[in-house]
């Protein structure tokens, strides 16, 4: 679209660059810039054109943007370019990853280095590095709380390392995935402590009040992140004699988003990470950046038209970089950080599915899938353009984020089942056999969430303690149920480190003053390289949950049904153990998987009236299982389903996989 101000202002700004950018020769930055600036401009100028320097600040966004696309390498610049060519490449279904930290997995990221072999005998070609920034020595919010953007914590390495990593998983094939942490710095930061020094610009770049006054408005409505260990949102810093916004740990201070001058800076900072090798940014806690009295400071307009500008800019810059959105929202909220009213993202591309992983986990401790169907119902369409992150399980903890009236629907009482809920994942409920740990008890809302290891939710670390076979084989199940769920669901399946190996709680973090306070530690684990290697004996835990999630992935790749054009649907089945979907070609409908996992700890039967009009792709009796490459057992013309066991089926009369 042709807009005359915004294009007057961009010729008026190209003769302010400075000569030193004037000169380069950036022939597809400019077509670029030209493509979007409407749209920047627009955005800008809804958040900061009021200001009297409004000029002087768009001048500096687009020096950023032509700085960052100056110093993008050859390399980088021609797979941007692949990249806008196949601009769906990241829906495929060859994308398999897996978050880690650095020195949890593997010491340091040389050693990251060394072990990207064994990450591709399992089939993961998209690393997530848990944040690798310099930050405080002491408590940091697992590198959460960042002191320095552009320094590596020298406990990791530094960033001639991650050019060097970067540059080797290109070559093997392999995506890198980096935080950017937009919403918040250390109070340990540069501009934190020039805040404190009194230097009023870095005063700006946060929130700080000389008196309760403000925080008290904003207490009235704001919930708390971590009620235990940080309540309330603000803390007073006695060097700078003011309340500064903390919305997570007191040593987190909140970024100014109203203040151009802050949007700009991280703008920088994530090309910065762009130009060093990342394929893709996830962006953290996304649904906080902005603050506005009255609200819960979550989810605000403002933030969704930062994120859009954000990703306006990257475009221009470094097109071919993907961002993921760390928002743990509700479901109608979290969609809409793939953009509203568009058919591409236009914010994040890819967004974490919190509301199918806590579903998951509802599931395996009902052994009902009648809350998974009911909230997934709830979740609405995502674009075209962009595509889930699935996991089980990652470096926090579980929040029960579905709808009390999902929970309604179905049958339950909200606050009971919440209860049970909690119950049974802490192994407070007497049957169960999970091993987690409360997390962020809020007493003044009843809320909680959930700690521990994937293993240990699932009841392995029972069922060893007991040594009780037929218990591990269930808790084996279990654990490849889940991941067979978010590896055939659609988007990308994130497998969190130390779960390919059956990794069990750790409690060792309660040894250490920075971490004790903080549960999740349980589940970020130091990798037990000894235990990895069992992986190679027959019959070990480590054995039949590596090579069942190798197997599984390596399938994966091969269908292209499970690519993510919004090609699944939902069926109701009327056995309310099972959860079930039809994957369908995207080219042809009428080619489709039949996904199906009985969350129950006895076989379940799968009618194929069920099927509805879909009957007719599937006969019972000439079907496959993709994964195992056998025949299900019927039984009077079901499909037999076998406790906590999965199927991804194909019709033999269709040939081939799809
Ligand atoms: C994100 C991270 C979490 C961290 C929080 C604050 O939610 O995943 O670990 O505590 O942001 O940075």
């Amino acid at each position: 679209m042709y807009e005359q101000i915004s294009h007057s202002l961009l010729n008026e700004i190209l003769d302010e660059l400075r000569p030193e950018i004037r000169r380069q020769n950036i022939r597809h930055f400019y077509t670029r810039l030209g493509a979007n600036f409407f749209g920047i401009h627009s955005l800008f100028h809804h958040l900061y054109g009021q200001r009297e320097d409004f000029k002087a600040q768009t001048v500096r966004l687009v020096e950023v943007m032509a700085q960052g696309y100056i110093l993008r390498s050859a390399e980088l610049e021609e797979r941007d370019m692949a990249r806008e060519k196949d601009h769906n490449w990241f829906l495929s279904q060859e994308w398999v990853g897996m978050a880690l930290y650095t020195d949890g997995f593997a010491g340091n990221l040389q050693g990251v280095r060394g072990r990207l072999g064994y990450l591709q005998e399992l089939g993961i070609n998209l690393v997530h590095l848990m944040p690798i920034l310099q930050c405080p020595a002491g408590a940091s919010d697992g590198g959460y709380a960042v002191s320095d953007f552009r320094r590596v914590d020298a406990r990791l390495g530094t960033l001639d390392d991650v050019s060097i990593l970067a540059g080797e998983m290109r070559e093997r094939g392999m995506l890198l995935a980096l935080d950017v942490v937009l919403n918040h710095t250390s109070d340990e930061h540069e501009w934190a402590q020039k805040a404190r020094q009194g230097d009023a610009k870095y005063q700006d770049y946060y929130y700080s009040f000389k008196d309760r006054h403000v925080p008290d408005m904003f207490e009235q409505t704001l919930p708390e992140v971590f009620p235990e260990n940080a309540p309330g949102n603000f803390t007073w810093d006695e060097a700078m004699g003011r309340w500064v916004m903390t919305v997570f740990n007191s040593y987190q201070w909140d970024l100014n988003y109203s203040n151009p001058a802050v949007f700009i800076e991280m703008l920088d900072i994530t090309l910065f990470w762009a130009n060093l090798g990342a394929d893709i940014i996830r962006l953290d806690a996304v649904a906080f950046l902005w603050k506005k009295i009255g609200s819960t400071c979550q989810n605000e307009r403002e933030a969704h038209l930062i994120l859009q500008l954000l990703k306006d800019c990257c475009q221009v810059s470094a097109p071919g970089v993907l961002f993921i959105a760390e928002a743990i929202v509700a479901p109608v909220e979290v969609i809409k950080y793939f953009g509203e009213d568009a058919v591409m993202a236009k914010e994040c591309e890819i967004a974490y599915n919190a509301t199918y992983m806590a579903l998951l986990w509802d599931a395996i401790a009902t052994q009902s899938a009648k809350l998974l169907r009911q909230g997934l119902r709830s979740l609405p369409d995502k674009l075209d353009r962009a595509t889930w992150l699935n996991y089980v399980r990652c470096h926090d903890d579980i929040g029960l984020g579905f709808d009390d009236a999902d929970i309604h629907r179905v049958g339950y009482d909200p606050l009971a089942h919440r209860r049970f809920l909690i119950d049974y994942f802490t192994g407070v409920y007497d049957e169960s056999p999970a091993r987690g740990q409360p997390f962020g008890r809020n007493l003044k809302t009843g809320d909680a969430r959930i700690s521990g290891s994937l293993a240990s939710l699932a009841g392995l670390e029972t069922a060893m303690e007991r040594n009780d076979e037929a218990q591990i084989e269930q808790a084996i199940a279990r654990i490849l149920l889940l991941h067979s769920m978010i590896l055939s669901f659609g988007g990308i399946p994130l497998i969190y480190y130390g779960d390919e190996i059956g990794t069990l709680n750790d409690c060792s973090f309660l040894q250490d003053e920075n971490k004790a306070g903080d549960n999740r530690w349980m589940h970020r684990p130091r990798i037990n390289w000894d235990k990895a290697e069992l992986r190679y004996r027959r019959g070990s835990v480590e054995q039949r949950l590596f090579d069942g999630l190798k197997k599984m992935i390596a399938v994966r790749k091969e269908i292209p049904a499970f690519a993510d054009f919004n090609n699944r649907e939902l069926l109701e089945v009327e056995n309310p153990h099972l959860f079930a979907f039809l994957r369908t070609r995207p080219d042809n409908i009428n080619q489709a998987v039949l996904v199906v996992g009985n969350f129950s700890a006895k076989p379940q039967y799968l009618n194929p009236d069920n099927l509805g009009n879909r009957r007719g792709l599937f006969h019972f009796s000439q079907i496959t299982d993709l994964c195992s490459g056998e025949s299900p057992s019927l039984f009077k013309e079901q499909l037999v389903i076998p406790p906590f066991q999965f199927y991804w089926l194909s019709d033999r009369r269709a040939g081939g996989l799809f």
